[in-house]
């Protein structure tokens, strides 16, 4: 597998990120709401350098595609468990493809009538997206190829990698398979 980001620039990637957001919300109570699973291990990693009073809130969805290329269906289990009403909200993915996902938890969360919603992303894949809205921050940008790694993964599998990589076609055999978000 060809390394993209290393461990060190990831780190140093989401550092810069933390401080932009700090710096943005100046003290002002943040609700991060991350998107399962893949944007499990960016969550851990940025909530820790956040210097704001903070809740954390978890949302679970999964996307099934026909072919990794097409945008799937989503499906986002319930959100009634979040308490956004009134709050500022920040919604955290792993990476911005087409924007499918984006933009429909993005309305999801504005049901809830928060303050203030945006968004961020570790990772937007250039030359792929097929909706409007785009993140309002994102630590890297990636050419269009299938990545693994730090919280991404291919058919479950790779999500632990400290790094992220690009998976070979030869390391994908069957790129018909669904794979979850
Ligand atoms: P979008 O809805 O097309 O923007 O896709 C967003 C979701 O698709 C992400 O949250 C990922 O779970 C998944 N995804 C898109 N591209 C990749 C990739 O290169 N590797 C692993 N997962 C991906
Ligand atoms: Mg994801």
């Amino acid at each position: 597998m060809k390394v993209i980001l290393s461990e060190s620039e990831i780190s140093a990637g989401i550092a810069q990120l933390a401080r932009r957001i700090s710096d943005d919300y100046r003290g002002r109570p943040l609700t991060v709401v991350g998107v399962l699973t893949g944007s499990l291990i960016f969550l851990s990693d940025l909530i820790r350098r956040l210097d704001l009073p903070l809740k954390v809130g978890l949302i679970q969805a999964s996307s099934y595609r026909g072919r990794a290329t097409s945008p799937g269906k989503l499906a986002v289990a319930d959100l009634s468990g979040l308490d956004l009403a009134g709050r500022d909200v920040l919604l955290l993915d792993d990476i911005y493809d087409t924007g499918q996902t984006l933009k429909e938890i993005t309305a999801l969360l504005h049901s809830q009538k928060p303050a203030c919603l945006r968004s961020a992303v570790l990772l937007w894949k250039e030359g792929r997206q097929r909706v409007e809205l785009t993140p309002d921050y994102h630590c890297f940008r990636i050419p269009d190829v299938f990545v693994v790694g730090y919280g991404l993964d291919y058919n479950d599998e790779y999500r632990h990698l400290p790094h992220v990589a690009a998976l070979e076609d030869n390391e994908r055999p069957d790129c018909r398979a669904g794979f979850a978000v």
